[in-house]
């Protein structure tokens, strides 16, 4: 849904929160993110992304006016699936509320040493983003000329859309 349609103006209204993913797990559809930014800034709601399939280096939601990022660092950021882990970034004042609110009942979930295997994966990500990204494109384009049955398959790619959904 585009997000200066009316019906995404009126989803926002008396909206206190705009959660967002982006691209969405799955089918990795893209949202206008900047503009759900200010449309929820307009309502006078807060923006929450979910980055962890972008990751920092392909989408920095917080430039384009996102409040607060949060990642599943147990995928990409990682990156060897040997550890459990999340981030949230924002701005410090935001960072310091969340603390403040969550960290007397969760405390602080990451052990010493599945800390220190997030910042191994961390070092390798550039690499590693490099290839799924031309693995991915190569697969997209590809299809259909591939073997797959389209009938059974679906490209999903957020450079080179292809299905009507
Ligand atoms: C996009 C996305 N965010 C967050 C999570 C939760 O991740 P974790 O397994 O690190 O709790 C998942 C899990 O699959 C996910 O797909």
């Amino acid at each position: 849904m585009p997000a200066t349609s009316r019906r995404s103006r009126q989803r926002c209204r008396g909206a206190k929160l705009l959660y967002l993913e982006n691209p969405t797990s799955m089918v990795f559809d893209l949202q206008e993110i900047g503009r759900l930014a200010a449309l929820a800034k307009a309502h006078g709601a807060a923006t929450i992304i979910d980055n962890s399939w972008a990751t920092p280096l392909f989408q920095q939601p917080l430039k384009h006016g996102i409040d607060l990022v949060v990642h599943s660092a147990s995928k990409y950021l990682s990156g060897h699936s040997d550890t459990v882990a999340g981030v949230i970034a924002g701005s410090a004042e935001r960072i310091a509320r969340v603390n403040d609110l969550t960290y007397p009942y969760l405390g602080g979930k990451l052990s010493p040493f599945e800390a220190w295997l997030l910042v191994r994966g961390m070092r390798t990500l550039p690499l590693r983003m490099r290839q799924h990204q031309e693995s991915g494109l190569a697969i997209a384009g590809a299809w259909p000329t591939t073997r797959w049955s389209p009938a059974c398959c679906t490209r999903c790619s957020p450079t080179t859309r292809a299905a009507p959904r």
